[in-house]
């Protein structure tokens, strides 16, 4: 147990961002021979190289603050994240309201280096600092009868310039088996590159699930409730069938354009598309999903 910033104080805190990138293909070859496991869990080390900070934080989905990539980036600055609390109830022993700063008195923050993909075929690797919601759950004190976990954004009409349109319902809501919540590498983001998460990347902390789809990773969390049903989830409620409650990475399952390939951030206007590999990689999660048909629960 450590707080955040004892935690996330390193070396590149005092470097720049180049000499850490540097750095962190040093570090991901030492992944590879086993001597830090934990940072790049989930996929070969070797393989992943940062994207560039304004790439991650420049380049943004976030419609509470408009549909264009840019707009979250220049509106979220509005966002009040101080005081910040989450609620957490439904089946859990210890319902309540947490602080912020109480959550991060009790997790440990560690940094995992993960491929992320949205649905619109752009792809970046984020070196990301935060915590498995496993260990959120378990300070809950999750019930054993819980299935699902439901997860709602805030709702700031009055600093989120976007929700005065009705593109989506409002407030942002999604949900994960308890499976996929409790999977270790299921983690909830307070940080990018060892710096506090940006708001417009979902301050002050957001869901990462790196084998789905990039809008099931909701931000700026507010409540988690345990619960028995599956919850409704946004990109669901707008286009059934386009979106449903998995949305794993797939390449052979049309969503609702074809997935089969992706573009890296910063790749370049005439660089190749890559592959879109299934799990978007993350092979040790497909057991979750033995015997479900992956083109009917998508
Ligand atoms: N969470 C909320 N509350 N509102 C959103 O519009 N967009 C989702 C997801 N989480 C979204 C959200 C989508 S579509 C994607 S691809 C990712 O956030 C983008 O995360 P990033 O902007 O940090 O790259």
């Amino acid at each position: 147990m450590a707080n955040r910033w004892k935690n996330t104080l390193k070396e590149r805190d005092v470097t720049p961002e180049s000499a850490y990138l540097n750095r962190r293909q040093l570090i991901a070859g030492a992944a590879a021979a086993g001597a830090f496991g934990s940072i790049a869990q989930g996929a070969k080390a070797e393989e992943l190289k940062p994207n560039k900070w304004d790439d991650i934080t420049g380049y943004c989905n976030y419609y509470e603050f408009g549909t264009q990539k840019t707009d979250p980036a220049k509106y979220a600055h509005a966002l009040t994240i101080k005081p910040w609390t989450v609620k957490i109830d439904g089946m859990v022993d210890k319902p309540g309201d947490y602080t912020f700063e109480d959550i991060m008195a009790k997790m440990t923050v560690e940094e995992r280096i993960y491929r992320f993909r949205c649905v619109e075929k752009w792809a970046m690797v984020v070196p990301w600092n935060g915590f498995e919601l496993a260990d959120l759950l378990q300070l809950a004190g999750v019930q054993s009868n819980a299935k699902y976990v439901a997860f709602e954004t805030v709702l700031r009409p009055e600093e989120m310039p976007g929700v005065h349109t009705n593109v989506l319902d409002w407030p942002y809501v999604e949900g994960l088996r308890m499976d996929e919540a409790m999977h270790p590498l299921t983690i909830m983001a307070t940080g990018i590159y060892g710096k506090d998460i940006p708001k417009q990347n979902g301050a002050p902390l957001r869901l990462v699930v790196p084998w789905k789809f990039g809008f099931k990773s909701i931000k700026s969390i507010v409540r988690i409730t345990a619960t028995e049903h599956e919850p409704p989830t946004s990109w669901s409620k707008a286009y059934g069938r386009a979106y449903g409650f998995y949305s794993n990475v797939n390449p052979e399952r049309n969503f609702p354009w074809s997935q089969e390939s992706e573009k890296l951030l910063g790749s370049g206007l005439f660089a190749r598309p890559q592959p879109t590999r299934l799990f978007n990689g993350y092979d040790e999660v497909a057991s979750l999903y033995a015997g479900m048909d992956l083109q009917k629960y998508y």
